[in-house]
């Protein structure tokens, strides 16, 4: 990789300095190793765009993602029906919590905070169904 001899060529002549040399060469191989993925990561936490998040796009595909397959149907688990805008709107507080602690999805990894963040920002907006 060229970034990485890069990244190694610097390091060679940073060795000079033997106090930080080993600092140094830590650092160098982990973002050797990893530089792009690192690069990528940064990239996608800076990118959650939580301004104008509306029920129809983001909203209702995170309870249909996640959420319906229980809360949904004629026996919804907890007795909580997550389907369509009434329903996800009267229980939004308590599915921001859930999600929030990760109690919800039953069984599943905790959301990403992306998602999470949305769901608050349509929350404080004041729940519009748009
Ligand atoms: C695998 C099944 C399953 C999935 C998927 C699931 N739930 Fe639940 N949920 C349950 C069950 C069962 C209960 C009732 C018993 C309990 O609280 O554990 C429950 C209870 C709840 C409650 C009320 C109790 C509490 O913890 O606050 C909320 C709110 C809730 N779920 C929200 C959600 C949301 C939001 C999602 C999607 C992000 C989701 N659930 C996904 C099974 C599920």
């Amino acid at each position: 990789m060229d970034t990485c001899r890069r990244f190694k060529q610097l390091n060679m002549k940073k060795k000079t300095i033997l106090s930080i040399g080993i600092l140094l060469v830590g650092m160098s191989s982990l973002m050797q190793s990893c530089y792009n993925d690192n690069k990528q990561d940064l990239l996608a936490g800076s990118i959650c765009d939580t301004t104008n998040v509306s029920f129809s796009t983001t909203i209702s595909s995170v309870a249909v993602n996640y959420c319906t397959s229980c809360h949904g149907g004629g026996a919804p688990s907890g007795g909580i029906s997550l389907e369509g805008y009434n329903n996800i709107s009267i229980y939004a507080g308590a599915c921001y919590n859930a999600m929030y602690n990760g109690t919800m999805p039953q069984g599943s990894n905790k959301l990403d905070d992306c998602t999470i963040k949305k769901f608050k920002s349509w929350m404080d907006a004041g729940k519009p169904n748009n």
